[in-house]
């Protein structure tokens, strides 16, 4: 499978990891079909997983990893510090949880989940340094966030040791984030993508010029949507719990398929050109007027 390799600190040893270019999302495949789905989309292609506490199934995930250790595949784990977490204390005590709950002694990355309750709180130095220790302790190989804007990586390039590899933000032609995807490419930072199919809802997937892209290069919304990322140098988390959409979204980096899916640089532009600020996860704590914030108001949401 297709990756990208970021500069990783392990017990003090510079070293690279190579993050896989499409990760299986877990939040919502739920708990009493998670092990289920998790192993199907294994055995389908998936060599990467982002799982989070809030997701309320990583112990589900653990038993699919468990199943599927034995035919001895390697999986690459994306694990995330909860927002509830503010001082190191909490940061350890959930840390032990996941590993415990996904049957692991290391992760591949670990993500501070939001920026919000820890800036607020003036302890994002103390969890951060918390993280940093998984690192130098083994437990976890490289340290990354999500949905942090510019001001708030700014934050946290000041104050780390060990800086962060990816920032995980949501991403797709209508919320491109040109800016912040400059910013983290300057910093040596990987965006990776999450609710790139804006979760599936046809504001997007049936958006006439994304349809009329998808039509022109004889593929799916889906394809171009996560193509564009792709193209972008952007890594991808997408959660699919059908076999059907697995095999579509895995094709694109089908290395043996001859008819690859390519967008020419007309087609990125226009892709490019669709921001309009539509936001499929807008917490109501990322608005105000502090530093981390996405915006003043949140924006109206449709139902
Ligand atoms: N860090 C964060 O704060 C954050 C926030 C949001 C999400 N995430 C991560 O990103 C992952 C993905 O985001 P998401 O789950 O919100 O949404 P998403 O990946 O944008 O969309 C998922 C939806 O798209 C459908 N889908 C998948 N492949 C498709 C295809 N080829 N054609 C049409 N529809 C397709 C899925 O259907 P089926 O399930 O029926 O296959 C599902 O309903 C999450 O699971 C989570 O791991 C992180």
């Amino acid at each position: 499978m297709e990756s990208v390799s970021v500069a990783s600190t392990q017990n003090s040893v510079s070293s690279s990891l190579s993050i896989p270019s499409i990760t299986l999302g877990t939040m919502k495949i739920g708990r009493r079909k998670g092990t289920e789905i998790v192993q199907k989309m294994i055995t389908n292609g998936f060599h990467s997983l982002d799982t989070a506490p809030t997701y309320k199934n990583e112990d589900k995930i653990g038993e699919a990893l468990n199943n599927i250790s034995k035919s001895c595949v390697d999986i690459f784990i994306i694990a995330k510090v909860p927002k509830r977490a503010c001082d190191s204390d909490q940061v350890q005590e959930e840390f032990e949880n996941t590993l415990k709950n996904l049957n692991r002694t290391c992760v591949d990355l670990l993500l501070l989940h939001w920026p919000s309750d820890v800036i607020a709180q003036n302890t994002l130095k103390e969890v951060w340094d918390c993280m940093e220790s998984f690192v130098k302790d083994g437990r976890c190989k490289a340290l990354g966030v999500c949905n942090f804007n510019e001001n708030a990586l700014a934050k946290l390039l000041k104050c780390c040791t060990v800086p962060p590899v990816i920032n995980q933000v949501e991403r797709h032609p209508l919320l491109p984030q040109h800016s912040l995807v400059d910013f983290c490419a300057r910093n040596n930072i990987s965006i990776q993508a999450h609710t790139t199919l804006g979760q599936g809802r046809e504001e997007i997937l049936q958006n006439t010029r994304i349809m009329e892209i998808a039509k022109d290069i004889n593929c799916t919304p889906a394809q171009v949507l996560v193509q564009w990322n792709l193209q972008h140098g952007v890594l991808v988390v997408t959660k699919c719990s059908q076999e059907v959409h697995a095999k579509e979204i895995l094709s694109i980096i089908d290395t043996k398929k001859k008819d690859t899916i390519l967008l020419s640089p007309k087609h990125m532009k226009a892709l490019d050109g669709l921001g309009n600020g539509t936001r499929f996860i807008a917490p109501p704590f990322m608005y105000g007027n502090a530093i981390y914030c996405w915006g003043k108001r949140m924006p109206i949401m449709k139902s």
